[in-house]
C-alpha cells in the first residue's frame, strides 16, 4: 500500500473531537500527499476554532506517527471567503440572536429539500442546540404543513415597529413565506421585490437566542440565495440532491452559485438515497452514486444519505416530519448523522465577522 493510502486509512479512524464520526466523512481531509519532506495532510475548514484545530492536529500528528508515518505536516485551506478576494457584500452583518445559519438548496424542486431542512433542524434541536427554521421557498413555502403551522398566518404576530415574531412547533421556532402569502394563487416575484421580502424575512424577525438557524431556500439559483447571501452572513450550504442524473447537474449548478456567493458548501445531501448502494463509490446503470460524482468533483463530502422512507411521505404532509414520527428509523437515524456532521463543522469554525 502506497503511503497516502495507508494515512488516508488512519485519517479515516480518527473521529472528530466530540464526535464518533471520522473527519474523511465529515469532509474535512481536503489532500493527502506524500513527499521527500513527509506527508502533508491539507484540511478544508472555514476558519477553525483554534482549539479545535489543536485537537486535530494532535491526533493526526499522534496516530500517523503510531505508524511509522513522519514527519506529518497538516496545513488548513479555508472552504470559506477568500480573505484575498474584496468582500462583495459588505454590507451584510450577523443576524441578531441567530448563531449561525445553514441554507439548504438544491438544484430542483421535489428533491426533499424542505424534508431535508425541517429533520436537520429537529436534529440539530436533539442535539441540544436552539434552533430556528426560516423557510424562504417563496415559490413554495411547504415547511408549515410539514411542522403543522397550517394556520400560521392567522396565528403570526408582529411587534409594534412591524417585526415579525416566530411561531413555535417541535420546539423549534419557524418563519416561513407561507405565514404572508395567503392561500391559493401562486404568487409572481419579481427580482427586486425579492430582494425586499428576503431581507425583510431575515433581518426583520425577532428570533429568540438561537444556535442555529436553517433556512429552506427555494430551489435552483435565483434571486432567493443571492439576497440572502447579501443580507447576512450565511456560515454555510448544503445541497439536496437524490441520485439521478438530472437532479445531480442541477445541483451541481447550485453549489457553484454557493462558490460564486462566498458561501462555504458543507456538502451534499442525497435524498432518496438507494439502500443498497451506502458505499456509493461504484457507477450504476440507473445512475446511481451521482451524488458521489458529484462530491468528488466539488472536493466536498455527502454529508447525509437519506433512505427513501414511507413514513415519512405520509408524515410529512401531516405536521409529523421522520424525526417526530419514526425517531428510530433509518431516514432518522440518516438525519441525526446529517446534523452531527453539519454541527461538528460550525463548531470547528469561528464565525465570520465574530471576534476568534
Ligand atoms: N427520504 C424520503 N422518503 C420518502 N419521501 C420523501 C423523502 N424525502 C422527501 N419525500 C417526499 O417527497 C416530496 C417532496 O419533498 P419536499 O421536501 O417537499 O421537496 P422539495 O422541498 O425539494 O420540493 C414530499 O411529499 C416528501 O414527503
Ligand atoms: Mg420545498
Amino acid at each position: 500500500m502506497g503511503t497516502e493510502e495507508q494515512a488516508r486509512d488512519l485519517l479515516c479512524k480518527i473521529p472528530y473531537p466530540g464526535l464518533e464520526r471520522d473527519i474523511v466523512s465529515l469532509g474535512l481531509v481536503r489532500s493527502v500527499e506524500a513527499g521527500d519532506d513527509g506527508v502533508r495532510i491539507t484540511l478544508a475548514l472555514a476558519s477553525p476554532r483554534p482549539d479545535v484545530l489543536e485537537k486535530l492536529r494532535s491526533r493526526i500528528h499522534d496516530r500517523l506517527a503510531a505508524a511509522g508515518l513522519n514527519p506529518v505536516h497538516v496545513e488548513v485551506a479555508s472552504i470559506g471567503p477568500s480573505a484575498s478576494t474584496s468582500d462583495p457584500w459588505a454590507r451584510r452583518g450577523r443576524l441578531r440572536g441567530a448563531g449561525r445559519i445553514i441554507a439548504v438548496g438544491a438544484g430542483k424542486g421535489g428533491v426533499g429539500k424542505s424534508t431535508v431542512a425541517v429533520n436537520l433542524a429537529l436534529g440539530l434541536r436533539d442535539s441540544g442546540w436552539k434552533v430556528g427554521v426560516l423557510d424562504a421557498d417563496i415559490y413554495g413555502p411547504s415547511v408549515p404543513t410539514m411542522l403543522g403551522l397550517e394556520d400560521g398566518a392567522r396565528q403570526v404576530r408582529l411587534t409594534d415597529d412591524r417585526k415579525i415574531l416566530p411561531l413555535e412547533a417541535h420546539n423549534v421556532s419557524v418563519v416561513s413565506f407561507g405565514f404572508f402569502l395567503g392561500s391559493g394563487a401562486p404568487v409572481v416575484w419579481r427580482g427586486p421585490l425579492v430582494g425586499k421580502a428576503v431581507q425583510q424575512f431575515s433581518r426583520g424577525v425577532v428570533w429568540p437566542e438561537l444556535d442555529v438557524l436553517v433556512v429552506d431556500l427555494p430551489p435552483g439559483t435565483g434571486d432567493v440565495p443571492l439576497s440572502l447571501a447579501q443580507s447576512v452572513v450565511v456560515d454555510g450550504a448544503l445541497v439536496v440532491t437524490t441520485p439521478q442524473r438530472i437532479a445531480v447537474l442541477e445541483a451541481e449548478k447550485a453549489a457553484e452559485m454557493y462558490g460564486k456567493l462566498n458561501v462555504p458548501l458543507l456538502g451534499l445531501v442525497e435524498n432518496m438515497s438507494h439502500a443498497d448502494c451506502t458505499c456509493g463509490r461504484r457507477s450504476h446503470p440507473f445512475g446511481r452514486g451521482g451524488a458521489d460524482e458529484l462530491a468528488a468533483r466539488l472536493g466536498r463530502p455527502v454529508l447525509g444519505r437519506i433512505p427513501f422512507d414511507e413514513a415519512e411521505v405520509e408524515g410529512g404532509d401531516r405536521g409529523r416530519p421522520a424525526l417526530v414520527s419514526g425517531p428510530d428509523g433509518a431516514a432518522a437515524e440518516a438525519f441525526r448523522t446529517l446534523a452531527a456532521g453539519v454541527r461538528a463543522h460550525l463548531e470547528a469554525t469561528v464565525p465570520e465577522g465574530a471576534a476568534s
